[in-house]
């Protein structure tokens, strides 16, 4: 029960298969009063009703891009916890250029605004409404989800690449806000290959997914582990961890080769 008591805003869970999904689930066996949210247009698949009737969590959609739902979303939040929010997952990702099959050397540079606005853009407007309604608790914690593509090239993983580097960007820059302010940390978590909708969205991801898993000498980090470092990141255990990107992938990102491979 390292969470009793503590009370948090999590983004992201579509269905089953999220990384989101499984921080919840963890949040609540951990003692958490959590609040659920995704964009408008998840809800409608329906899925996110089951977790919230399992985790006992309202469920208040914003599409992370506007900042009129991050200011309903972290308002009624307040109002249905009685207090701040103590953690923030982000775990948000989409890529237009990537869904609608676009080159990387051929790239809409408007699908590319809108990218980036979903999948980085939104960490800097849900961390900003925190500040301005001053809704997050001192020693709070905040977290989003990563890719190790920000710092090596995947060619597949496209604009995403870049929308990450900025995310990870974002945590360091209002990590320095946020913690001079309030003493709440702000990381980003690097994650393994993970089957799951946005994950499968890749081209060749299958591919990408047993690569990582046999250079990795512990093999990827499965999403459920994923879900057990967030609650380290939003427990008390952690509060001089902040402005990092943890990697969480098996010691992928350490290896130069690895024999496995090559046989
Ligand atoms: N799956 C992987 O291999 C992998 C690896 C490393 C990092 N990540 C990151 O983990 C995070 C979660 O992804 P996932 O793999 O669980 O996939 P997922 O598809 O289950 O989750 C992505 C979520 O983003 C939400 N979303 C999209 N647009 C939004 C908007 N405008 N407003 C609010 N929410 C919106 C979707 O509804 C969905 O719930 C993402 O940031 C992703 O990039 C995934």
């Amino acid at each position: 029960m390292i969470l009793k008591g503590k009370k948090g805003i999590v983004f992201g869970a579509l269905d089953n298969q999220s990384i989101a999904w499984k921080v919840a689930e963890r949040c609540v066996e951990e003692g958490a009063q959590i609040v659920l949210t995704n964009a408008p247009v998840a809800m409608r698949m329906g899925e996110i009703n089951k977790l919230a009737e399992q985790c006992k969590a309202p469920v208040i959609p914003a599409d992370a891009t506007s900042l009129e739902d991050l200011e309903n979303l972290v308002q009624k939040s307040v109002e249905h916890f009685g207090g701040k929010v103590d953690f923030v997952l982000h775990s948000i990702g989409m890529s237009v250029n990537v869904r609608k099959g676009k080159p990387y050397t051929d790239l809409n540079y408007d699908w590319m605004q809108k990218t980036f606005d979903v999948s980085a853009i939104s960490f800097h407007k849900t961390m900003q409404t925190l500040w301005k309604l001053d809704a997050i608790s001192d020693w709070g914690s905040i977290v989003g989800l990563t890719y190790i593509a920000a710092q090596r090239v995947f060619p597949d993983y496209s604009e995403m690449a870049e929308s990450k580097a900025l995310l990870e960007s974002f945590a360091r820059s209002f990590g320095y806000h946020l913690g001079t302010a309030k003493n709440v940390r702000v990381n980003t978590i690097s994650q393994s290959p993970t089957m799951t909708t946005a994950g499968q969205g890749i081209k060749g991801f299958q591919e990408f997914f047993d690569y990582a898993d046999k250079m990795s000498p512990l093999g990827n980090a499965p999403a459920e582990a994923c879900a057990d470092y967030c609650i380290a990141l939003f427990s008390d255990l952690t509060r001089y961890v902040t402005m990092q990107n943890l990697f969480h992938d098996g010691g992928f990102s350490t290896m130069g080769m690895n024999p496995a491979l090559v046989q």
